[in-house]
């Protein structure tokens, strides 16, 4: 069976190509041309894929060493994303199904992420604790089976990848801000700087917008006109990258005190982050939990992903007709 995967949500197209449940290529080609404009430039994003997205696919079929007519599935991330950016692979999915006369799966970006743990060799084993930590979502969730996903929690306000993206370009470390942030905090004293960890009524939920102001403020305090010197970047960004991640091992060791779990997998675009990675690392050893982190390239955006969550919905028997109306229907909930 060989499926295939196309993601053109944000800023990176890739084209994955999965047979047997083995990974044949897995292409993303990455929108460097937005850090000149400070974030992303949702119609200059639409426009590069729709140039990239089939020489992506050309190739992708030649790494894997199929044709075109050996595609069983195709599959496509449906959102949530930009529109115009969605609608450029959803469209030139549904396109090449058709041509090929092959089965189309619309696939849920999220749902994409939470089950990346599944393209490593050690897998996750239900039930899971799931972290979710992109540029636009945080959540924790149970994940129970394939088909059987309880949301604990989420950001009541920024997600934590935003958080970093927004601190980093407030101190002038540009855009994309995690990997500038955590290349500065690995020289830098985590404890120089004492910024808050929100406390929430729900022990589940997060928020950042807090953590984010009191970086503003303290920035304001004490550099004019926000300029600061190189020297004290590492501090900054190390004191900030802990309570991130402080705020995000909380609500696991939470939820791990509340619920029986098998594994704990952390997973999206922040999941590369090695101070987080460790710190779920220590937690997952000390309770005797098995942790499960996707390789670097399936934590930010990647069409493998959606190739096997689009093979996990055909094989739970899901079908959409070419004309499903993806936008209106696909949301987290309808497994909740
Ligand atoms: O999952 P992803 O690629 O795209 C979304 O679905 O949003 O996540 C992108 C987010 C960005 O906010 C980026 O700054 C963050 O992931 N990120 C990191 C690191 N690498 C990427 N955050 C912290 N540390 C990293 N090493
Ligand atoms: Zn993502």
């Amino acid at each position: 069976m060989n499926i295939l995967g196309i993601e053109t949500s944000c800023d990176e197209t890739s084209v994955a190509v999965i047979s047997d449940g083995k990974v044949k290529s897995n292409l993303i080609s990455s929108q460097l041309f937005h850090k000149d404009f400070g974030g992303v430039v949702p119609e200059l994003s639409s426009r590069a894929h729709l140039q990239i997205v089939l020489p992506l696919l050309k190739k992708s079929l030649i790494d894997a060493q199929i044709s075109k007519n050996d595609i069983d599935i195709v599959s496509v991330t449906a959102g949530p994303g930009l529109i115009g950016a969605l609608l450029v692979g959803l469209s030139f999915a549904k396109s090449f199904a058709f041509s090929i006369g092959k089965t189309f799966i619309p696939v849920n970006h999220i749902e994409g992420h939470i089950f990346s743990g599944f393209l490593m060799e050690e897998k996750p084993e239900y039930p899971f604790l799931c972290l979710v930590v992109s540029g636009g979502h945080t959540l924790l969730l149970i994940v129970e089976s394939e088909m059987k996903i309880k949301l604990l929690g989420t950001t009541i306000d920024d997600a934590s990848g935003e958080a970093f993206d927004k601190v980093s370009k407030l101190i002038g470390l540009g855009y994309p801000g995690g990997p500038k942030i955590q290349q500065y905090a690995e020289k830098g004293n985590e404890d120089a700087i004492k910024f808050p960890v929100a406390q929430l009524k729900s022990i589940y939920d997060f928020s950042f917008s807090g953590l984010k102001t009191s970086v503003i403020r303290f920035v304001d305090k004490n550099y004019t006109d926000r300029i600061i010197p190189e020297k004290d970047l590492p501090d900054i960004a190390a004191s900030f990258q802990k309570a991130v991640v402080s705020a995000l091992t909380r609500n696991v060791t939470s939820a791990i005190n509340n619920y029986e779990v098998k594994t704990i997998s952390v997973v999206g675009g922040v999941s590369a982050n090695s101070y987080l990675r460790n710190s779920i690392k220590e937690i997952g050893s000390k309770q005797k939990i098995k942790t499960v982190f996707p390789s670097l390239e399936y934590c930010g955006d990647n069409a493998a992903m959606i190739a096997n969550r689009g093979d996990m919905l055909y094989r739970n028997g899901k079908s959409f007709e070419l004309n499903y109306n993806a936008f209106a229907s696909l949301d987290l909930s309808i497994f909740l």
